[in-house]
């Protein structure tokens, strides 16, 4: 059996099923969680300690879902107490505040954290991950962009959604698409259905478009170096061109990315004699 089926009752369509949430302290996981199984938000700061635990119902098609939620704290301190909950779970709910970079560059961290904790054995690719952008209500502070964190998401397989656990919006509909997948996990024997989101762009597209993000300026942008030729510079755009041009690229932040280059490229040509 695999190492991540839920245990199912002998009668009925009843399913049991184990979720966990994932990211650095006060970026939101326990309103998150408090808006769609209580129907409000406490603006006030409650650092979880530790671990907190609840049980609710949901109903996915003819069957009847007992969710077991594990509201990890996301400070390092609880680590010690933390990473026992990894094991045996479903799904994973990891949570970043677009208005702290800090939260979405930790992501990757969570991950490792996991991964560890599940040792040699453990298999991440049977889970299901959603990855909430939280605090999308902040809009004066954001400093993540959609793009960039469905990139991330989408590049990993995992779902997306932007998430205010303040006004509620994308809670119900995160919630949901979440389970409907961890009940088509389940009916697939344990493992992750192909889907047509996967796999939708190639790592090549994702890894320039998120060089292209960070580049210092636009030589750094085509990848050339200072001081380069006017063939050099076309070159480099042509090759970035063929790879972003939003007719055949559908990665998240493709667009923009390509109108960085037009415009890098037209702004070194104009100073290359
Ligand atoms: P730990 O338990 O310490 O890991 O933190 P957490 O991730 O569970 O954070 P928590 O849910 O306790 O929220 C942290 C703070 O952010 C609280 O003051 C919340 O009121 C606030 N907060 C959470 N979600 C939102 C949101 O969507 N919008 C805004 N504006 N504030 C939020
Ligand atoms: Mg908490």
């Amino acid at each position: 059996m695999e190492a991540n089926m839920p245990k199912r009752k002998e009668l009925g369509k009843s399913l049991r099923i184990k979720v966990i949430s994932m990211g650095n302290a006060e970026v939101g996981k326990s309103c998150i969680i408090k808006r769609y199984c209580e129907k409000r938000f406490v603006s006030k700061y409650l650092a979880t300690i530790g671990i907190d635990y609840g049980v609710t119902k949901v109903q996915v098609r003819d069957r009847e879902v007992k969710v077991n939620i594990f509201d990890m704290a996301g400070h390092p301190f609880f680590y010690e107490v933390r990473n026992e909950f990894y094991k045996d779970t479903q799904g994973v709910i990891l949570v970043y505040d677009v208005g702290q970079k800090d939260s979405f560059d930790a992501l990757d961290a969570w991950l490792a954290e996991m991964k560890q904790e599940l040792g040699p054995h453990g298999n991440m690719e049977n889970i299901i991950f959603v990855v909430c952008a939280n605090k999308i209500d902040c809009t004066k502070h954001r400093c993540v962009d959609e793009s960039e964190g469905r990139l991330w998401a989408e590049s990993k397989g995992f779902l997306y959604f932007e998430t205010s656990a303040q006004t509620g919006e994308g809670i119900n509909e995160m919630f949901q698409t979440f389970y409907v997948s961890i009940v088509d996990l389940c009916e697939n024997g344990g493992k992750r259905p192909i889907t047509n989101s996967s796999a939708s762009f190639t790592k090549e597209q994702a890894d320039t478009i998120r060089r292209i993000r960070n580049s210092k300026d636009s030589w750094d942008m085509l990848g050339v170096k200072p001081g380069a030729s006017r063939d050099e510079v076309n070159k480099a755009y042509r090759k970035l061109a063929v790879l972003l041009h939003p007719d055949k690229c559908v990665a998240p932040g493709s667009e923009d990315a390509f109108k960085a280059v037009v415009n890098a490229r037209t702004a070194l040509l104009k100073n290359i004699k």
